[in-house]
């Protein structure tokens, strides 16, 4: 067992490298070593290296900086470019990097993973653990332990794992250190017991681990995300309905979602899914059905992503109706950047599609968000980016409300409508109290509610 013992933490030690350190791995390292294991966090970008090792995150995540900061401080934790640095300070490798949408198809692109195993490989010590993470698609671990196997010194005994992630931005140390499940795909009962020495604090909470191969371990992740985005698109689909039949899709996915066997979450309607995971996992997993001669069984998916794009369309619709077909020449306030609230993270965003879309056709658009004005800035310079909710708002002919931060719910119509041309407001999120900015004299304008 590669387990030591250290008097100062929660139980037996292990040493961990976790390579690459974006949204999941940063917070991969740092709850490892919360949890008190030793941790080393491979990276080839060195500012963000440098960034992490003085306890400040490459992005935003709610705790995150405080628990870097927290953890490096004991010592457990530290952060490099040097990938035999790595892999002889580790014997457990978690590989966490991306697995972004490949340029020009619908097929994810592993170039990091494989970079990962390439570097990592010729320098691992004799028992190592390489445990994938990273969200792929079915087959490529096994085809990661092939490569693996060639690519280790000769004579060392080196083995793979797959553990797919479940995190959700904003939430992610919670979903890392309380998960729902922890899935891992082995091939070995050392193996699984490693793993399970790895998750023993969070494993004596009661949490279930689910123990299962390769292939399954990979679906998890995928099916999941699937599941997750067809229930999205479900109720994005009723509020089409409901536009058009005076329904309010608000009440209907109340009273659809006490059902139990249909579950309320994930049946919020509004201008539908983004963000790094969803739209690019579902996509990756349409490609990879077709390669196995299974497109069929993933057609649907074809449908939730056409009805998730069809939202982001009918938004900009309402929006240049609010504006009596006005755009160009007119002053659109956007509230929110990022794909959700409590994140930076602007990837697929559907509030820049819809704010990008009203620019081309002639209308100035500022765009506010609390955390991801940086972020969006750098994809969508064309945009403006005033610093306040007021500089946003003053002189609009419209506000979009796109991303349901906290402090746009409570927002006061009243004083907003000192500032704004025209009292009109489209909430593309369905959580503003609509009563009361009509009570205050705008026009309101949703998704799936009549108004
Ligand atoms: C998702 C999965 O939830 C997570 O398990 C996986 O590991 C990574 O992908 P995340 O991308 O952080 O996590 O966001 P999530 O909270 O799932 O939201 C995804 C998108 O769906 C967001 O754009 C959100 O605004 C939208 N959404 C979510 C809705 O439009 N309606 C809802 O009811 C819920």
């Amino acid at each position: 067992m590669v387990g030591r013992v250290n008097s100062t933490v929660k139980g037996a030690s292990l040493r961990l490298g976790v390579i690459g350190t974006g949204y999941l791995g940063a917070v991969h390292a740092a709850c490892m070593a919360d949890l008190g294991h030793e941790v080393i966090g491979l990276d080839t970008d060195q500012e963000r290296v440098n960034s992490l090792n003085r306890g400040v995150a490459p992005i935003y995540e709610p705790g995150l900086d405080d628990l870097l900061k927290k953890t490096l401080a004991t010592g457990r934790l530290r952060f490099t470019s040097d990938v035999v640095e790595t892999a002889k300070g580790a014997d457990i490798h978690f590989i966490c990097v991306g697995t972004p949408q490949k340029e020009g198809s619908n097929a994810a692109d592993l170039t990091y993973v494989w970079s990962a195993v390439e570097h990592l490989s010729p320098h691992l010590s004799d028992g190592a653990l390489v445990v994938g993470k990273s969200t792929v698609p079915v087959g490529t671990a096994e085809e990661v332990a092939k490569r693996v196997a060639q690519l280790s010194p000769p004579g060392t005994n080196v083995e793979v794992a797959w553990n797919p992630e479940f995190l959700r931005e904003g939430f992610a140390i919670a979903d890392t250190v309380s998960p729902d499940r922890l899935v891992i795909g082995v091939r070995s009962t050392e193996a699984e017991k490693r793993l399970r020495e790895v998750y023993r604090v969070i494993l004596e909470k009661g949490t279930p681990m689910v123990v299962t191969d390769f292939a399954t371990a990979e679906l998890v992740k995928v099916a999941a995300n699937a599941f997750l985005a067809t229930k999205i698109s479900f109720i994005n689909a009723m509020a089409e309905i409901c536009e058009v039949t005076g329904a309010n899709v608000t009440e209907l996915a109340n009273a659809i979602g006490q059902d139990p066997r249909i579950g309320s979450r994930f049946l919020r309607a509004g201008i539908g899914f983004g963000g790094g995971c969803l739209p690019k996992d579902i996509r990756a997993f349409m490609a990879r059905a077709e390669e196995l001669g299974l497109a069929e069984s993933l057609a649907f998916l074809t449908e939730v992503d056409a009805i998730n794009q069809r939202r982001r369309d009918t938004a900009t619709k309402y929006v240049t109706d609010m504006l009596e077909n006005r755009v160009e020449g007119s002053v659109v306030a956007v509230l929110g950047a990022a794909f959700k609230p409590d994140s930076d993270d602007v990837r697929d965003s559907p509030a820049l599609f819809v704010a990008d879309k009203l620019r081309a056709r002639g209308a100035t658009v500022r765009v506010h968000d609390p955390r991801a004005q940086h972020n969006a800035k750098r994809n969508y310079p064309q945009l403006e980016y005033p610093p306040s909710v007021e500089e946003t708002v003053v002189g609009a002919d419209i506000v979009l409300h796109m991303t349901e931060w906290a402090e746009y719910r409570n927002l006061n119509p009243t004083e907003i409508s000192k500032l704004v041309r025209h009292k009109r407001i489209f909430d593309g999120r369905n959580e503003l109290d609509l009563k009361q900015w009509q009570s205050a004299g705008w026009a309101t304008k949703s998704l799936g509610r009549p108004q």
